[in-house]
């Protein structure tokens, strides 16, 4: 039975060791289980990645960087998320496309309708199951995105820019309370796991 999960949020709420802690406990509960991660995730994707982080890329227009961030998540689509589904896995990914909505859509308020038109389109239609939201403020994310050293183009944008983005998470969650399910992330980390595994392994028991 195929399964697909992001993991979504601003900066700093510990997507990514969230990510691999549930791809690890979901591995160990025998499920086959795919960890992937955007922009990114093929090599294809990865050098894509690189034009987009680049910290000397400071005069990239925003819809550039929807494009390129679109581009990048085709190739992962049909490289590697969609086969791994069809085969009867589980894809945990480490953001997708409701990253670009709060980014590029929310944040550099693009037109949101052009950016679902142009997603359907790069990502063949495929919509995760199942969307896990760390949500905190932005003071307490930036905060540990400083701290934590890898800081790159896209975090030095203003503070505004990160409240938007927040924001816009917090309205797509709310808007559709069934794909979406919203976690503290300014909570310890270990007390985030816990729930985020229980959460899936119950969805999954309902698919
Ligand atoms: P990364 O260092 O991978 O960060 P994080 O740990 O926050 O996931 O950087 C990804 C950055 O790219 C992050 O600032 C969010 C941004 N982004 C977009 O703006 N749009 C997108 O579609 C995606 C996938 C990421």
């Amino acid at each position: 039975m195929s399964f697909f999960v992001t993991l979504e949020g601003p900066e700093g709420g510990g997507k990514t060791s969230q990510a691999k802690y549930l791809a690890d406990a979901l591995t160990q509960a025998d499920f086959d289980v795919l960890l992937t991660r955007e922009p990114g995730g093929t090599e294809i994707s990865d050098q894509i990645r690189n034009v987009l982080m680049a910290i000397e890329n400071t005069s990239m227009d925003p819809s550039t960087e929807f494009l390129l961030f679109s581009a990048s998540r085709a190739q992962l689509v049909r490289a590697i998320i969609r086969p791994h589904l069809d085969n009867g896995g589980v894809v945990v990914s480490d953001r997708y496309f409701h990253s670009s909505w709060a980014y590029q859509g929310y944040g550099h308020r693009l037109d949101l309708n052009a950016l679902r038109q142009i997603t359907d389109f790069a990502t063949d239609g495929l919509s995760p199951d199942l969307i896990l939201l760390l949500d905190l403020p932005v003071e307490i994310g930036l905060q540990r995105r400083l701290s934590g050293g890898s800081w790159n183009r896209l975090d030095a944008y203003e503070k505004q820019f990160h409240q938007r983005v927040r924001e816009g998470y917090r309205t797509m969650a709310e808007a559709n309370t069934e794909d979406w399910v919203m976690f503290d992330a300014s909570e310890p980390s270990d007390a985030v796991r816990e729930q985020i595994l229980n959460i899936v392994l119950r969805r999954l028991s309902q698919d």
